[in-house]
């Protein structure tokens, strides 16, 4: 199982190790490295050199009439849900599949130039991770769409790999691993060893999730219709996982009267927050629990002594951290700057493939991932 985890992610990450044109390419280096997470909510690039230079929302606005595009990223996410009748501002990776091929390809080649600027002339080798429920076909399309948008390589790498290498892991050990990213349309659930997915799972829930259990909620108890932004609004200021580990707040927020039609303004507490999104933190911690039943006794035991780490926005949600840790009896971790930890780790696999050639690292690269 082990193994057969692995030499799929070999395969899939370094396909390239028979590649005829690599002792130019390693003489040569003119070109950068670029890793993206292709992220659900958000996608970040980070440069090598560089660090993280571009963080911005998936989101496409594209005139329905003529289907161009409109506006990408920030500016794009400033009209979801303000757009007229002939724009629509959609995120084509929201539920973690690829909804429209064409404009989340229109998508990474605007992030790759933005991020790159005229330093794509040198073309780069890019990783790009992608949201786990992408299917084989759409795996193939994204890596095409990469070379499309200028890359000289184009790598994918696993969410579950890419967020434990950012995290700062050591992935590399016969030692198993836990890490729960959440995030925006996904929470991926996986244990490592040996630099490969022993058991995973993922969830179509995360935050996005929360966001639309929090607006319904607020409709059934207020009377109240409020926009799923609204929604996002209250879940990071006054959201929390565990109330009994987290301050009680309170926010006021405005929509507009169910039955007046008129706005109108109404105080929610953290406790309510709790109350709307409950289900979705079940089932959350479901997956957790599913996957730890699956681990194999021994890496079971490493997972309680090192503990389960997480990443992505989720695990910034307050007491997130405390409601697993209750649920598993094991201790829980949040990685620093969790959301940025995928786009990190692309950044160190890219370093890996880099050694590659040597045959020593060569060795270490297979160990590694
Ligand atoms: N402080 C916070 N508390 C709770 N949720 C948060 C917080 N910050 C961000 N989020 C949520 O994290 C999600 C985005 O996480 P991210 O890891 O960027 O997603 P993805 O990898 O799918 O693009 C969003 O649903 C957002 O609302
Ligand atoms: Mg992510």
């Amino acid at each position: 199982m082990v193994r057969n985890a692995r030499e799929h992610f070999l395969t899939r990450i370094g396909g390239q190790a028979s590649d005829p044109e690599r002792g130019a390419k390693v003489m040569f280096n003119f070109g950068s490295d670029i890793g993206i997470d292709l992220g659900t909510a958000s996608v970040l690039v980070y440069v090598r050199g560089r660090g993280i230079v571009l963080r911005e929302p998936s989101v496409v606005a594209i005139n329905r009439d003529t289907g161009k595009v409109i506006a990408i990223g920030e500016e794009a996410r400033r009209m979801l849900g303000r757009t007229p009748g002939n724009i629509v501002a959609t995120r084509p990776l929201r539920d973690g599949v690829i909804a429209d091929y064409d404009v989340t390809e229109k998508m990474l080649r605007h992030f790759m130039q933005k991020a790159d600027g005229r330093r794509l002339f040198f073309r780069p080798r890019v990783m790009v991770c992608i949201p786990s429920g992408v299917t084989g076909v759409e795996e193939r399309a994204v890596r095409q769409a990469a070379i499309q948008a200028g890359a000289r390589q184009a790598h994918l790498i696993e969410e579950p790999l890419a967020a434990a290498l950012g995290a700062g892991l050591d992935i590399s050990e016969p030692s198993g691993t836990m890490v729960v990213d959440i995030g925006g349309g996904t929470t991926d659930v996986a244990v490592l060893s040996l630099g490969g997915i022993v058991c995973s799972r993922s969830l179509r829930v995360g935050g996005d999730k929360f966001d639309e259990a929090i607006v319904r909620y607020v409709r059934r108890e207020f009377n109240l219709m409020i926009g799923e932004r609204t929604g996002e609004e209250l879940k990071v200021a006054i959201g929390t996982a565990y109330p009994q580990a987290t301050p009680e707040r309170s926010m006021q927020i405005r929509g507009r009267d169910l039955v007046s039609g008129l706005p109108r303004a109404v105080t929610v507490t953290s406790s309510q927050v709790y109350e709307a999104i409950k289900e979705q933190l079940e089932a959350v911690v479901g997956a957790v629990k599913e996957v730890l039943e699956r681990t194999p006794p021994e890496l079971s035991a490493d997972i309680v002594n090192k503990g389960i780490v997480m990443t992505g926005g989720g695990a910034l949600l307050a007491g997130m951290d405390a409601l697993l840790s209750k649920e598993t009896g094991l201790p829980v971790f949040v990685a620093d700057d969790p959301m940025s930890c995928v786009a990190l780790g692309t950044g160190r696999a890219l370093g890996m493939i880099r050694v590659l050639p040597a045959p020593k690292t060569r060795k270490l690269f297979r160990r590694v991932v």
